[in-house]
């Protein structure tokens, strides 16, 4: 597994963003809007690598001056639950914490949240609805 910064725009931003469709939008029966993707030239785009074949991804957007937001975590069906994404949220925290960030949060699926809790995040407040199903913002201090 090798963990890599991905360049927006680039084809292994493409991979990304097929990842993401796939695994995020695709069961929703959701689509990315152009506009929406324009805004990741300002993210931190991180991925999971295997034999240069992206395997799982994330982003880190600013919020705040000392917070992240993780957005678009996942990992290819198949391959999930084998660490992947643990690695990847490992990965994140470091590439933050070195970018000066003392916070991460995050709209965590309810389906997630015991992924992210054990991690070390907690809830910070009420369920909503994102993209059709519900979430909690949860939040770490890294
Ligand atoms: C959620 C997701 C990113 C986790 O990545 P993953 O590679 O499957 O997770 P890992 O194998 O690294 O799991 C790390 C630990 O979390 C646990 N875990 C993984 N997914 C979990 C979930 N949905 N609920 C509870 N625990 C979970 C694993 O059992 C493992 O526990 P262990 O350390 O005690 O063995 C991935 O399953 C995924 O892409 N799911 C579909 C998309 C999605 O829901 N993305 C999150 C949007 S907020």
């Amino acid at each position: 597994m090798a963990l890599k910064f991905i360049d927006y725009g680039t084809p292994q931003y493409k991979e990304m963003i097929e990842l993401r469709k796939m695994i995020l939008r695709d069961p929703l029966g959701l689509k990315f809007i152009e506009t929406e993707l324009e805004r990741e030239k300002d993210d931190i785009l991180l991925g999971s690598f295997d034999d240069d074949v992206l395997e799982g991804c994330c982003l880190l957007t600013e919020t705040k001056k000392d917070t992240v937001r993780l957005r678009q975590m996942a990992v290819l069906d198949g391959l999930q639950g084998k660490g992947i994404g643990k690695a990847l949220m490992l990965f994140a925290e470091n590439v933050a914490r070195d970018a000066g960030y003392k916070n991460i949060s995050m709209h965590a699926r309810a389906s997630a949240i015991g992924f992210y809790e054990k991690l070390g995040y907690h809830i910070t407040g009420n369920e909503f609805l994102e993209v059709t199903i519900p979430h909690y913002e949860m939040e770490k201090e890294i």
